[in-house]
């Protein structure tokens, strides 16, 4: 956007025609920008129905799940329900878009590219090395003896359970070598509180947080010349609790400006800005050697156990409660949880109140292929990582055909590719108290990195 409009004031002056042209461009810019705007206040007030979102806004929100062959498959088999039943019998026989594009480059540069858990991996190779390199982060410092020691600065015991990414970030950011002492190196600027923390310290609790989140940023805004510089622009805080998203209320320049890491990250929240903000995945950490299956003992085709708490799990109930390849389950089994992520092929993540939950962390710790059903989740890494080199991306609404789209994955072979993704990424999915290059913490940092670089401090 800076960039842009910088290009425009330095270009020589308008003549009255593509003065015209400008006035033209800026006044349907806005009339876009004032739209879309309304549809997302519209939808502040329905998360549930989020689930069945407005169709005109689907395709522009999701617009890679039409380039998805088994996906853009599916859709068109949603268009073809409503033809005669003998009509959709033929479009199943038709030859799967993946089997010609095997045909057609097989081993070929380009298939290797399709998939490649990176979108661009030599790009992110070199910025990565860049990163490691340059990047500089000034926290905020705060000492033992004050009266939120415990909010902000890293815990001493090992971080556990559901929201331990946001724990893990500050233990490993305080051992990095990423930071500074010396602000006037930095590249960005920590806000170390912890949203966690914040929630379960009675002196504020849950009601209490935005209130903290306000007061912290006027006494750093006061005390320090950082804030004001740039509104908050080159200023980060991390959250994994899904009470974050609404922290930032009465700061509003913290959500506006500032780069938000969280993991309630979906497009339709008031307080998450796709692009700007960052997507942390949310991972329950387990210790000891990780265990392993091979694909060709995983009998159980697709899992899912969890709360009903909302359409889609559900609707995935409804539909698949009585399948006999595809177990799913009105809540948590008596049998261990692990075994049924290490016997399944597929491990179905659905979306519950938040769009996110640990069960995306958890498929990929086992091996186990995830296909996500949460509409508008902005994923972890998206913008580094092709998801659908590893995952099955599916639309809420895709739940009937979820089973044929599972099983032509198998027949054809797609399947064993992603599984093997699913290995190849796991690194990026573990946390470690003492950083380890290209883990969790790392890429978060790149995440960093490449917003940090629209922030240009002329002062
Ligand atoms: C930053 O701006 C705020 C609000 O205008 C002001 O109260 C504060 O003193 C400024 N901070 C500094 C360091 O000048
Ligand atoms: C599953 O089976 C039970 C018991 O036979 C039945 O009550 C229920 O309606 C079935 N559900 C579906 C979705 O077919």
């Amino acid at each position: 956007m800076a960039a842009s409009a910088a290009s425009f004031l330095s270009s020589p002056p308008p003549s009255s025609l593509q003065g015209l042209f400008f006035l033209l461009i800026t006044t349907s810019v806005c009339f876009f920008l004032y739209s879309f705007s309304s549809i997302k206040l519209d939808n502040i007030h329905h998360q549930e129905d989020l689930i069945h979102p407005p169709k005109a806004i689907l395709p522009l929100q999701q617009p890679h799940l039409h380039n998805h062959p088994f996906i853009s498959q599916a859709l068109d088999l949603q268009v073809n329900a409503v033809l005669p039943e003998k009509e959709v019998t033929a479009a199943s026989k038709t030859p799967l878009p993946t089997e010609k594009r095997n045909h057609e480059s097989v081993g070929s540069h380009n298939d290797d590219k399709i998939y490649d858990a990176f979108h661009d991996r030599a790009l992110f190779t070199e910025e990565y090395a860049r990163m490691k390199k340059r990047m500089k982060i000034y926290a905020y410092p705060h000492s033992k003896n004050e009266a939120f020691a415990n909010v902000l600065l890293p815990e001493d015991s090992e971080p556990g359970g559901n929201y331990a990414s946001e724990s893990y970030f500050k233990k490993a950011l305080f051992k990095s070598h990423f930071l500074t002492n010396d602000p006037s190196e930095a590249d960005l600027f920590y806000l170390p509180f912890s949203i966690a923390s914040l929630r379960h310290d009675k002196r504020v609790g849950v009601g209490g947080i935005k209130t903290y989140v306000k007061n912290y940023i006027r006494d750093i805004s006061q005390t320090y010349p950082f804030w004001n510089r740039t509104g908050g622009a080159d200023h980060f805080y991390v959250a994994c609790h899904s009470v974050g998203r609404t922290a930032m209320e009465k700061a509003v320049q913290v959500k506006l400006n500032a780069i938000q890491v969280v993991c309630s990250s979906s497009y339709f929240l008031a307080g998450y800005v796709s692009h700007k903000d960052a997507s942390i995945p949310q991972i329950w950490p387990r210790k000891g050697p990780r265990p392993t299956r091979p694909p060709s003992h995983r009998r159980n085709l697709a899992f899912y156990a969890g709360a009903m708490n909302s359409r889609v799990r559900e609707s995935l109930v409804k539909t698949w409660g009585n399948d006999s390849e595809i177990s799913v389950h009105r809540a948590r089994l008596k049998t261990p949880y692990s075994e049924s992520l290490l016997r399944s092929k597929f491990c179905i993540h659905a979306k519950g109140f938040e769009v996110n939950t640990a069960r995306i962390g958890d498929a990929l710790y086992y091996g186990c292929v995830p296909v996500v059903l949460a509409d508008h989740y902005d994923l972890p890494y998206a913008d580094i990582l092709n998801w659908e080199s590893f995952s099955v991306v599916l639309s809420a609404s895709d739940i009937t055909i979820m089973k044929r789209v599972l099983l032509e994955m198998v027949g054809s072979g797609e399947y064993l590719r992603l599984q093997e993704n699913v290995v190849r990424v796991q690194k990026h999915f573990q946390w470690h108290s003492v950083p380890v290059d290209y883990d969790a913490f790392y890429m978060v940092m790149y995440e960093l990195w490449l917003r940090k670089s629209h922030v240009n401090i002329n002062i």
